[in-house]
């Protein structure tokens, strides 16, 4: 079990980025898998599932329709809704688990869909932290000078690792895509960042690759292998922590955060979270009771429906934190 201390030396940052995210967009496949389904697949119960998670139905591609497909609908949904174009960006950071390829990268299969022209382009393997690494980088890309405008996106097709015989997993995620646009402005969004690892927890989250099950040599199902408790006891030991010292490098206190996302994984987990930092729960979004554990897609899933609700208002202030696979962790306050 990680030891609080090992968290709160983590590296933390007040920034001062002229970087702010100036779009977002969403995408999540058509077919609807609801929680009545798992009962001729696994030894469950809608009752369960809604009761020890909070998940009620998550979206699941389709058997062609991978990570990039994802992406490149995420990003033209950000068109729209913003109005823009992202022909002009100079950086593409897509942060996944679930490539289409191992290589070349989603980022790479994307520039050319979207026919962006010149643009770096790498993945970021952060797991459910993704999204947050993507955007501590395109803040840093931004402010270090050596990026205008950076596209980042963020998704998943965690039903195509997903063992569909284990109960303990298949219940519990989704597919989905969000993303935004990071680029220069004089009134900067990003006041505080937060990042972590703790890889002596690699056992508890992964899927085997070119090595196999991890102290094992004999399964190559490539399935993702989850010991659910263990995350959980180490989440609400250790993010608490985490979210106090990011508050404290940002200046601010709960009352100054009008908005707490936290990564969509359990709701019981983040319920409990939210109430040890001391954030009342209406303060609190997230995505999972329609979308499910969505992986480095779960943040942006919560951000973006409540913004275009009218929920989250411009100018509001929102405190993030996400941790997955690694294990690793990253959060950041910001201004919408
Ligand atoms: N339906 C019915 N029973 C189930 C199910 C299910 N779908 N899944 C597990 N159970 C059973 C177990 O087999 C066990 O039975 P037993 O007592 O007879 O052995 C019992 O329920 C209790 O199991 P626990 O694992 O203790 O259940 P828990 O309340 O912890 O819930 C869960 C499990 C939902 C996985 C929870 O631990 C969790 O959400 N953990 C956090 C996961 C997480 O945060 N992951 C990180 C991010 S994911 C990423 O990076 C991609």
């Amino acid at each position: 079990m990680i030891e609080e201390s090992t968290a709160t030396t983590a590296p933390f940052s007040r920034c001062t980025s002229p970087a702010r995210i100036s779009a977002y967009g969403m995408y999540v496949p058509q077919r609807i898998l609801a929680n009545r389904h798992f009962t001729d697949m696994v030894d469950t119960s809608d009752e369960w599932i809604v009761k020890r998670t909070g998940i009620r139905e998550r979206r699941i591609a389709a058997v062609d329709e991978f990570t990039s497909d994802l992406c490149y609908e995420a990003v033209l949904d950000l068109e729209r809704a913003h109005g823009v174009s992202v022909a002009d960006v100079d950086f593409i950071i897509a942060a996944t688990v679930t490539p289409d390829y191992s290589f070349p990268s989603v980022s790479a299969i994307l520039q050319h869909r979207l026919e962006i022209q010149r643009a770096g382009a790498m993945d970021i393997s952060a797991a459910c932290a993704g999204f947050m690494y993507g955007l501590i980088t395109a803040s840093g890309l931004v402010a270090s000078g050596a990026a205008r405008k950076v596209l980042v996106v963020a998704a998943e097709t965690l039903s195509k690792i997903t063992d569909y015989t284990d109960r303990n997993t298949c219940v519990l995620f989704g597919d989905g895509a969000g993303c935004a646009l990071v680029e220069q402005s004089d009134h900067g969004g990003f006041l505080a960042v937060a990042v972590g690892s703790d890889g002596s927890y690699q056992q508890v989250l992964y899927r085997s690759g070119l090595r196999t099950r991890i102290g094992q040599t004999n399964d190559d199902t490539a399935l993702l292998r989850q010991n659910g408790r263990e995350i959980y006891k180490w989440a609400v030991s250790t993010i608490p922590n985490v979210i106090r010292r990011l508050l404290k490098s940002s200046g601010m206190t709960t009352s100054d955060i009008d908005w707490f996302i936290p990564h969509s994984a359990n709701l019981r987990m983040i319920e409990s979270i939210c109430a040890a930092v001391g954030f009342s729960p209406e303060r609190m979004l997230w995505s999972l009771e329609t979308y499910g554990n969505t992986s480095a897609a779960s943040i942006p899933l919560a951000l973006i429906p409540a913004m275009r609700d009218g929920r989250v208002k411009p100018g509001d202030t929102v405190l993030t934190i996400a941790f997955g696979a690694g294990l690793v962790w990253a959060g950041s306050v910001f201004t919408v």
